[in-house]
């Protein structure tokens, strides 16, 4: 177990200027939040941004209850960062139900960094579209591919909001302790890049390229996430299916299965227009093996909880993508239905 530092690093002090404008306990035209950055979804990966920014500049925190952590007339709570090194971090968070915000109480949000589910992505977008300011940004940061073309399609309905797009991925890693809980279990890398619309604004961008270690922006956002979704498409199906640790592919019965995966999925990003190599995409899922051998996958632990998975966004999109281009991917194909059934069978 870390050690935890009970010196605690409450940030929630007297002298701090409050960042939420509040006169009584609910959320009517008279509020409005100063913040410029709002992060939707209070999982493990929300929380340690929400954590990671509060140390330089007070986000908000936006869920679909508040029961995370506060009570219905309670904005205000602390959220626990565990870092690497096992301190205990606290820092105030502040947090609204998306479900009752109005327009005038986001005015100031510049960045919305959507952290839900990738199956939650768009409900979510749909939510909050007509809430956030015109030419507010949006940065869909979550496993897997597709949503990414629904938020455009709604997008391409509203024009005149003018959001800009960006997409990104982390390798950091959490785990979820309790409402408001946090422990940051593995460093990595986290990119970020445009999509479409106007550019993210840049006093924004360095904000989050500040508060977030090892995080970059790139050109071309969409090889890199097809490069991600390649390594998820073969460890997170595998490891959910044999209930293991990444490590454990590393064993050799695994090789030849990860190698077809792989190989199926770089026909479809090549019909797809991303080129990407076999032999450096089987490297690089065998680095992360190697890298997170400890840790099970986010789809281990969705089948382990008897939650849904994002197999749709997963090996279901190299599927749908396949089907698209009329290509037949029977490995990615048996991963999807494999993992549906177990799916169903919760
Ligand atoms: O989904 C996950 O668990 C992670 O993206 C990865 C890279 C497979 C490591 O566990």
């Amino acid at each position: 177990m870390p050690q935890r530092n009970n010196s605690n690093r409450n940030l929630l002090n007297t002298t701090q200027k409050p960042a939420f404008d509040v006169s009584d306990n609910h959320v009517n035209d008279k509020h409005v939040y100063q913040t410029d950055i709002a992060i939707i979804g209070a999982g493990a990966i929300g929380s340690l941004l929400y954590c990671q920014l509060a140390a330089i500049k007070q986000p908000l925190l936006l869920t679909r209850s508040r029961s995370v952590g506060a009570t219905s007339h309670d904005d205000f709570s602390t959220i626990t960062l565990e870092t690497l090194s096992g301190d205990s971090l606290h820092q105030p968070c502040i947090q609204a139900d998306i479900n009752q915000l109005n327009k005038a109480a986001l005015a100031n949000i510049k960045l919305v960094i959507v952290c839900v589910k990738a199956y939650q992505v768009t409900d979510a977008i749909s939510s909050i579209l007509t809430l956030i300011p015109q030419g507010c940004h949006i940065l869909l940061l979550h496993n897997g591919m597709g949503p990414h073309l629904q938020v455009l399609a709604l997008l391409k309905q509203q024009p005149q909001l003018k959001q800009g797009l960006s997409l990104g991925t982390t390798s950091q890693a959490a785990l979820k302790l309790g409402p408001l809980q946090v422990r940051h279990t593995g460093k990595g890398k986290s990119i970020i890049g445009h999509l479409s619309g106007p550019v993210m604004p840049l006093a924004i961008q360095n904000q989050l390229l500040a508060a977030v270690e090892d995080m970059s922006v790139v050109d071309d956002i969409v090889t890199s996430l097809w490069q991600k979704l390649i390594v998820n498409c073969a460890i997170n199906p595998l490891t959910a299916l044999a209930q293991c640790a990444n490590g454990e592919l590393a064993q050799p019965q695994y090789k030849l299965q990860i190698e077809a995966i792989t190989q199926e999925c770089i026909m479809v990003a090549k019909a797809d227009g991303v080129n990407l190599s076999l032999p450096d995409s089987v490297a690089i899922i065998n680095q992360v093996i190697k890298l997170t051998a400890n840790n099970f996958s986010s789809m281990h632990q969705d089948i382990h909880h008897n939650r849904k998975t994002e197999i749709q966004q997963i090996n279901g999109y190299v599927v749908a993508r396949a089907a698209h281009h009329g290509l037949t991917v029977a490995m990615n194909q048996s991963m999807l239905t494999k993992i549906t059934a177990l799916e169903s069978a919760q």
